[in-house]
């Protein structure tokens, strides 16, 4: 669903054979089918919580058997949960970690292998404005953030000069149910929601321009920018009220 529905749906439309990975079964198999009419490829379904430890091998394994070659890892797959740190209970913490960092690691390492031994590939790492800084009430989703942009960036030079593209997208406010799922009010965001469209242009056409690092809107290249003119206790308060989690 989300940023990983309008994933499937652009590399689909560009003729890309696809994996979906998703915990929700039915949801997934409902869009590999609409996709599979409508553009007439190949779909296949590979249902997994990727807050287990083994999930991403079972990722790796599931292409291996059906002789699936990965040209395109898009590691879309997130959550966050908003409140003080010292509210949130410790498995919410776990699985946040777990999907945001260590699923994501995992997946990338395992299928870069492959690219590395073909000399091709491409590696889209979902971010977020809020892993450029600490956001008080999403403390360890930024945390998580963090970890990706910089896993990314790291990657971005290490496999350049094996033929493999990596680029780390850093949305702001995008318009899905993240904000729900998360115990979040949209609502109450003080910055416009944009479409999902924005992070798969700025993705699709960042891999292109060989970027190490793209800010989808010109809200998000204005948020980073105006980082450099304040203290970063400043950015760090206004990164938690412009997320609005709290009242206070
Ligand atoms: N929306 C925003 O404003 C925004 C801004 C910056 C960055 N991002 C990032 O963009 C990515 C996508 O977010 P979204 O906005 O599309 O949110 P979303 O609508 O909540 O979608 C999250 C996706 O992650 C999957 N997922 C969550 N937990 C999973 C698990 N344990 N195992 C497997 N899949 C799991 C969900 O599928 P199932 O529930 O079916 O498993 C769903 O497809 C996330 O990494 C998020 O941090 C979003």
């Amino acid at each position: 669903m989300g940023i990983g529905e309008a994933f499937a749906r652009e590399l689909g439309a560009r003729g890309h054979n696809l994996v979906l990975v998703a915990r929700s079964g039915e949801r997934l198999h409902t869009l590999a089918e609409a996709l599979r009419k409508e553009r007439g490829i190949r779909v296949e379904v590979c249902v997994v919580d990727l807050s287990y430890v083994d999930a991403p091998v079972a990722v790796y394994e599931f292409c291996s058997q059906l002789h699936i070659k990965v040209d395109f890892l898009v590691n879309c797959a997130g959550l966050s949960r908003a409140g003080y740190f010292d509210d949130i209970l410790p498995g919410k913490l776990e699985e946040i970690m777990m999907v945001n960092m260590m699923a994501m690691a995992k997946l990338t390492r395992l299928f870069a292998s492959d690219m590395v031994a073909r000399r091709q590939g491409n590696i889209i790492n979902i971010a977020s404005l809020g892993g450029l800084q600490g956001v008080p009430g999403l403390a360890i989703y930024s945390a998580s953030k963090a970890f990706v942009i910089t896993l990314a960036e790291a990657l971005y030079i290490e496999l350049k000069s094996k033929g493999i593209n990596v680029v780390v997208v850093c949305p702001g406010f995008i318009d899905t149910g993240f904000f729900e799922h998360a115990g979040h009010n949209a609502a109450k965001i003080r910055l416009p929601l944009s479409g999902t469209d924005v992070v798969v242009k700025a993705a699709i056409t960042g891999l292109a321009k060989k970027k190490i690092r793209v800010f989808p809107t010109l809200l998000d290249v204005i948020l980073v920018f105006l980082q450099r003119l304040v203290t970063r206790k400043t950015v760090v308060r206004l990164a938690g009220f412009f997320s609005a989690v709290h009242d206070d």
